[in-house]
Parts: C-alpha cells; sequence; structure tokens
C-alpha cells in the first residue's frame, strides 16, 4: 500500500523539524510506483478480458438459469432436445420412445441386445447384422397375442404352431428324412402325385392299405411282373367283365395226349378252378371245389 508521508514528529510536542535529509520517507517512488500502475492496469485488463470471455462462453455454451444449450434440468430430470451423443457406454434402467413417435435403434454395423446372467456371461443375444439376424438363445419362440406358441425352436425340434404351415417357393420342400403326418392331401392343385423317381415307392401299412379312385379308373402299368399275393385271403377280382384279351391260344397238337392240361371252371359265385382236360368238359366231376 502506498502510504502518506509519515514523520516521526508528534504534534503538541516541541521538536524541531528535522532537515529534508532526515525525513524517513515510507513508500514507493519511482519506477516501483510506475510498475505497480502498470501490474494494476494489467490486472483491471485481465479482469476485463476475463469477464469478456465468461460472458462469451456463456453465450456461445447457450448457458440458461434451467440448463445449457439443448440440456434442460427441471424438477423430473434432464431434458436433452438436440442430437445427442454417447462415446462410451450409457447406462439406463428403460428406454423409451416419446409418446407419439417411435424407437429406432440403428447401426451401419451390427446392432446387438445381450442379456447375461449375475455373472456376466452372455446367455442370449439378439444381432442384427448387414446380412444376418442371428439369435443366440437355448428356445427362440413366438408367441401369439394370446400367449399361444406360434414357433417355437430349440435343440430338439422346431413347432409350427399356427393354423397352417405354408410353402410357397416353386421348389417346395426338402426334408432329408422321414415326414410323418395323417394325411397328405392336394390343396389347390388338380391333382396329387406320389413319386420316387430314380428308387422303389413302397407302401406299407399292416392294417390294410385302400387305394379307392371313385370316379375315374385306375391303372397300373409295370415293366416286370405284377404279383398280387394273398398268403391268407382270396384274390376277388369283382367286376362284371373280366378281359385277358392277350391269353396265349393253342394251335392244336397231337390229339388224345390231355396229360398235364387243364380246363378252367367257374363257380356259381365266380370262383374259379381248374378240372383237369379230357375229352369232354370235366367241370361237372370236380365241381366239389363250388360247396
Ligand atoms: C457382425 O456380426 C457378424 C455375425 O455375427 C460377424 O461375423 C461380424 O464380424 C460382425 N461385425 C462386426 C463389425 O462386429
Amino acid at each position: 500500500m502506498v502510504r502518506e508521508q509519515y514523520t516521526t514528529a508528534t504534534e503538541g510536542t516541541h521538536i524541531e523539524r528535522p532537515d529534508d535529509q532526515n525525513v524517513y520517507k515510507i513508500g514507493i517512488y519511482g519506477w516501483r510506483k510506475r510498475c505497480l500502475y502498470l501490474f494494476v492496469l494489467l490486472l483491471l485488463v485481465i479482469l476485463v478480458v476475463n469477464l469478456a470471455l465468461t460472458i462469451w462462453i456463456l453465450k456461445v455454451m447457450w448457458f440458461f438459469p434451467t440448463g445449457m444449450g439443448h440440456l434442460r434440468v427441471n424438477q423430473d430430470g434432464l431434458r436433452l432436445e438436440g442430437e445427442s451423443e454417447f462415446l462410451f457406454p450409457l447406462y439406463a434402467k428403460e428406454i423409451h420412445s416419446r409418446l407419439d413417435s417411435s424407437l429406432l435403434l440403428q447401426s451401419t454395423q451390427n446392432v446387438t441386445l445381450n442379456a447375461r446372467n449375475s455373472e456376466g456371461e452372455v446367455t442370449g443375444r439378439l444381432k442384427v447384422g448387414p446380412k444376418l439376424v442371428e439369435v443366440q438363445s437355448q428356445q427362440f419362440q413366438i408367441n401369439s397375442k394370446q400367449g399361444k406358441p406360434l414357433f417355437t425352436v430349440d435343440e430338439k425340434e422346431v413347432v409350427v404352431g399356427t393354423d397352417r404351415l405354408r410353402v410357397t417357393g416353386p421348389e417346395g420342400g426338402l426334408f432329408e428324412h422321414s415326414v410323418e403326418t395323417p394325411l397328405v392331401q392336394a390343396d389347390h392343385s388338380p391333382e396329387l402325385r406320389l413319386e420316387s423317381p430314380t428308387r422303389s415307392l413302397s407302401m406299407d401299412a399292416p392294417r390294410g392299405v385302400h387305394i379307392r379312385a371313385r370316379a375315374g379308373k385306375m391303372e397300373g402299368l409295370s415293366q416286370k411282373d405284377i404279383r398280387l399275393h394273398s398268403s391268407d385271403g382270396m384274390l376277388v377280382l369283382d367286376a362284371e367283365t373280366l378281359c385277358l384279351p392277350k391269353l396265349a391260344q393253342a394251335t392244336g397238337g397231337p390229339s388224345g395226349s390231355s396229360e398235364g392240361l387243364y380246363e378252367i371252371c367257374v363257380c356259381p359265385d365266380g370262383k374259379l378252378y381248374l378240372s383237369v382236360a379230357d375229352v369232354g368238359t370235366t367241370c361237372q366231376e370236380n365241381s366239389l371245389v363250388c360247396l
């Protein structure tokens, strides 16, 4: 502090005023004083610049009594109105969309949702990638609104719980192994084909096989023998006409020798039997089989 000149003289006491050289001067004079003024001036300048900078920062950063920029602090919490970027993890308990808009999560890379257990191991994962949507979990299930499982996948099986499973691709469905179903039916297509183009086809039903063509004919074509074999029952051809159009015809041989030849006889119920051939018919003699 700059002090006024202080003299050792005290009022009331008559002491001779000392000479000039005896005046004891306390204070800052000369270049020191100028330096001090300069310093005070510098301080003032710094103060002003500081104040201006503070005001500028407040203005640039949009400081308000309620918040900063697009960030508002109110009683319920924070409200950020602009676009926000979090470069590191963001911890939140819930994420909701606004009432009037949908929620969009997007990335040019994968978007992953992980479920972890208390040890931090991933127990379930949904990954949406540019080329692949991947679900990693023990079971994947889609339920209807009422809670009915519509599509369930686990390690053992895939269950489609919808009323109908439709495969619309032109190649149809491909099953590497068996297909188990109580009914195979043509839907809108006019015909149903059961085909094994390069191998055999077999139908096996221990309790009976019924083939029925209600309003059409039935045809069986085979390159080799057709064998109808019944181990316990009989073979019934139940039709008004029975034709064997290509039956070979005999062209006469040594007459009188009927050894090893038979004639076909028919019982009244249509049953056929063979009877040893003779000069005349022998059906009557052997008709006991008809009883
Ligand atoms: C995205 O996910 C796929 C499939 O899991 C993976 O192969 C790929 O490396 C992932 N990409 C990035 C950038 O993590």
